[in-house]
């Protein structure tokens, strides 16, 4: 038989990370490379009393096929949870934010469309996007975020974006632009807390800049936020969203604070979008189980995540705090540097000039560690320098012998070279 593959097919890669989660399910290896939540913070539980009492009282409905915009309940939940006024009719329960990247990339991309990302970016994002064969363009970007300097080239303005909206740019953004326009970016996809890869956070000066500068030229926001309810001191800055919602679509997700075998997440788009986005929703899945949703909607009753969440928080602001004491400790002779996470799971961590994260990695399993080099986190030009250390689910016992054996093999390296 022979099969011949669209070109859509061709452009769908093997997830690196996937690929090296292989290598870290061997016994004794520790992983600092999966994007997993930690299961200790699954409420198992309360979950085992929300099924049984779903399959009780609404059994019949639970188990039968639902609308595809989602349960009503839960979306009345999500939208009263966020923290900016949303209408639940512009909430689509989504089978995990996975999904949402997969129909904003479906409703708004042609092949050669440009689509913005930071530098580096989520890579599930960039493999949802990849088979509608957009041009991705990566952003150049510091500490804070995307530059609004690049930004302004990227579009060909000179002009400080942040002045009045022009009329024109308003219309682009409010109407739904049917026409495949080549050349203005269809999107920018942008991930303010507590970002994957890197676990830096967008500050409020340039949230407030891209905003205003997004929404006088017409571009609109793809804003994905898993991590933001994961913060460690205080609550990052106000989401773009709540600044623009007109100009943006949210993605949110409960797999980071609940627990991602749910698959369960949602989009909040507005009205002009919403329809497209849901025949889209309708075509890939009819819907996100209803059972899911039901439980979901049981435990959130109540303020569950009120109470939840700040132990989340606790767990995963100890493990940043070892894993910074780890580095400090091993890596500081190296001349390896590395950031300070407000929140999330993720520590981006640079090696000394001339040493590639890829080549370590081979020395890093054999002495029984695992990460994920930043090479895979880029749209273009990788710093191969770059690497991804995930400090949620190791133990702080794992994260010090890890971060140890991660420096051995990182001097042994260089002594080698
Ligand atoms: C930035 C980002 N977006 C989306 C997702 C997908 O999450 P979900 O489990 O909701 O599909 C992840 C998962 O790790 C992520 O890191």
């Amino acid at each position: 038989m022979h099969w011949t593959l669209a070109h859509r097919a061709q452009k769908m890669n093997p997830s690196v990370i996937r690929e090296i989660l292989k290598v870290t399910e061997r016994p004794g290896i520790i992983s600092f490379a999966g994007g997993l939540p930690s299961p200790k913070t699954f409420p198992v539980e309360v979950f085992a009393e929300a099924c049984a009492k779903v399959l009780k009282e609404d059994g019949h409905s639970a188990l039968q096929y639902a609308s595809s915009e989602g349960l009503v309940a839960l979306r009345e939940q999500v939208a009263a949870m966020l923290p900016w006024e949303v209408d639940p009719g512009q909430v689509l329960i989504t089978t995990g934010s996975q999904q949402g990247l997969d129909l904003v990339g479906k409703v708004l991309i042609d092949p050669g469309s440009r689509i913005l990302v930071e530098t580096p970016t989520y890579l599930g994002a960039l493999q949802a996007f990849a088979p509608m064969e957009p041009e991705v363009i990566g952003l150049a970007c510091d500490e804070e975020g995307p530059l609004l300097q690049d930004l302004q080239h990227q579009l060909g303005v000179d002009t400080d974006p942040t002045d009045a909206p022009t009329e024109p740019a308003r219309r682009r953004l409010l109407q739904l632009d049917l026409e495949p326009g080549r050349t203005f970016p269809r999107f920018m996809y942008l991930l303010p807390n507590f970002q994957n890869p890197t676990g830096r956070t967008m500050t409020e000066a340039r949230r407030k800049a891209i905003s205003e500068g997004c929404w006088a030229l017409g571009l609109p926001i793809v804003e994905d936020n898993p991590y933001g309810d994961l913060w460690f001191d205080a609550p990052p800055p106000a989401t773009l969203t709540s600044r623009h919602p007109n100009g943006c679509i949210y993605l949110g997700s409960f797999s980071k604070v609940l627990a991602p075998g749910l698959r369960l997440g949602f989009l909040v788009a507005p009205p002009d979008l919403y329809p497209k986005l849901l025949q889209a929703k309708q075509a890939a899945d009819l819907h996100t189980p209803s059972f899911n949703q039901r439980v979901v909607a049981e435990v959130l009753k109540d303020g569950f995540l009120d109470r939840h969440v700040p132990t989340i928080r606790s767990l995963y602001r100890t493990q940043r705090d070892a894993m910074l004491t780890a580095l400090d400790r091993n890596m500081r002779e190296l001349d390896v540097t590395w950031n300070r996470p407000d929140g999330g799971m993720f520590l981006w961590v640079r090696l000394p000039q001339g040493m590639s994260a890829i080549d370590v990695l081979p020395h890093a399993v054999e002495k029984g560690v695992a990460f994920v080099p930043g090479a895979a986190f880029y749209a273009h030009a990788p710093d191969p320098r770059s690497l991804r250390l995930s400090f949620v689910t190791a133990t702080v016992d794992q994260i010090h012998q890890g971060v140890a054996a991660l420096a051995e093999a990182v001097r042994e390296h260089r002594d080698r070279t």
